[in-house]
């Protein structure tokens, strides 16, 4: 898709489809205007991952030369309050916020993202379909918090809670197919949209926006990150990046299968 895909005759502010860059989730999102995104769909990097991690039910890095990094750093619960109160500042009015999320942190992230003020409706499963690692039943699935700032209606109100899309494998850490973001896109923005996501990870989010005529702006504090988001997002057309990227020549992520 280029800028003369027909989604984009009526887009506003930003003439590039896409805008990436290295940064903190917090510190980009206090960077972004008020009311100026149309929906947030984000997958942080849990404190629970240690826990996973400790245990050895997490992927793990295969060592590549070219990388030292065993993991991406994670964002710690007690950060939830800023990271809430900022993506509540930054969406427009009437507009939905999908936020990955474990079984562990959905617990802590909902009441804190009620407090920032978004409306909670229930968790979406995401059904990888087949079975993962674990000690007490093994996982096969993940939530995705559905939240809610002002009023907003899903496009396709016959859209079942449970999305079923085959995992990734030998991917990102914890990369999700654009197929699932793609649901929750088409349900709620509409063509030459601006979607958002702090955490990019593999840029899945970047991806599944692009394809379905959205723009899409967002961040992460892995550079390896934005250059692999970057690379998959310029397919698709014109976009900013941030300069100073790492070369990937050759895969500096290698990662054994999924597991989670
Ligand atoms: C679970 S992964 C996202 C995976 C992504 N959804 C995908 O499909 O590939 C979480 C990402 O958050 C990034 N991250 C961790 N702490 C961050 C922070 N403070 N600000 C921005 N990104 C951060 C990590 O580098 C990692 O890429």
């Amino acid at each position: 898709m280029t800028r003369s895909h027909p989604a984009f005759a009526e887009a506003p502010v930003n003439p590039s489809l896409f805008d990436v860059s290295v940064l903190d989730a917090v510190d980009w999102l206090r960077a972004q205007p008020t009311e100026s995104i149309d929906l947030l769909v984000t997958d942080p990097a849990y404190e629970s991952l240690e826990k996973h991690r400790a245990i050895g039910t997490t992927t793990r890095l295969k060592h590549s030369k070219a990388s030292s990094n065993n993991w991406f750093s994670v964002f710690p619960n007690s950060r939830f309050p800023e990271l809430f109160a900022e993506a509540f500042r930054v969406l427009k009015r009437n507009t939905h916020f999908y936020l990955f999320c474990d079984a562990e942190t959905m617990f802590v992230a909902k009441p804190e993202a009620e407090r920032a003020g978004f409306r909670f409706w229930k968790p979406l499963v995401w059904d990888k379909k087949t079975i993962g690692m674990g000690y007490h039943y093994r996982a096969r699935y993940e939530f995705i918090l559905f939240f809610e700032k002002g009023k907003r209606r899903l496009n396709d109100l016959g859209t079942p809670d449970v999305i079923s899309v085959p995992r990734i494998h030998r991917g990102y850490p914890a990369e999700k197919p654009p197929a699932v973001s793609e649901i929750l896109i088409q349900q709620s923005s509409s063509p030459g949209d601006v979607v958002a996501d702090p955490f990019m990870g593999s840029g899945s989010v970047g991806v599944a926006a692009l394809k379905t005529g959205r723009r899409f702006c967002g961040t992460d504090l892995n550079p390896e990150a934005v250059q692999l988001t970057a690379s998959r997002l310029r397919e698709f057309g014109d976009g900013h990046t941030t300069r100073d990227l790492p070369d990937l020549q050759s895969p500096l992520l290698e990662f054994s299968d999924s597991q989670l």
